[in-house]
């Protein structure tokens, strides 16, 4: 038989990875660019939980936790900064940061209850960590480039 050998995947299918930071997703404001970074390691972090058989629910809920922390305080200061700089689309981007919230809210409180879908929490996560940095937040970098000194503090 000459047939060729199905290549197996390394990764489950359907789940994409949390993309790597770079100078490219410089959004030019070295707060909010800490931020996404951290954001991303979180990321990692959680995929890596989510990938280890043996994790507890406890592990991945205080993993998906501090994402969910973190990016509460980084969409707030986005927002003060994209206000500050009257950014057109300041509504538009509160309602992506809102429902994105939302959703984290919901995947929190599922964990919290014991309801763990590794492949779908891995998915939505590294789907949601793709679109905001890229998709929502270059377009409007020029409005992100000063922090209000007002939000700065602490
Ligand atoms: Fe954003
Ligand atoms: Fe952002």
């Amino acid at each position: 038989m000459n047939a060729i050998k199905p290549k197996i995947p390394t990764k489950p299918l359907g789940v994409k990875p949390i993309p790597k930071w770079s100078p490219k997703l410089s959004v030019g404001n070295a707060k909010l660019d800490e931020q996404h970074i951290t954001l991303l390691e979180l990321g990692q972090d959680l995929l890596r939980v989510l990938d280890t058989k043996t994790a507890t629910v406890v592990q991945i809920h205080g993993a998906l936790e501090d994402i969910v922390k973190l990016s509460r305080l980084h969409d707030a200061l986005e927002e003060s900064v994209l206000e500050a700089n009257g950014c057109p689309t300041l509504a538009e981007h509160k309602v992506v940061h809102q429902s994105a919230q939302t959703q984290l809210a919901t995947l929190l409180s599922d964990v919290a209850r014991g309801i763990v879908d590794r492949p779908v929490l891995s998915g939505l996560i590294a789907d949601w960590m793709g679109h905001h940095i890229s998709e929502n937040d270059l377009p409007v970098k020029d409005y992100m480039k000063h922090t209000p000194k007002a939000r700065t503090a602490g």
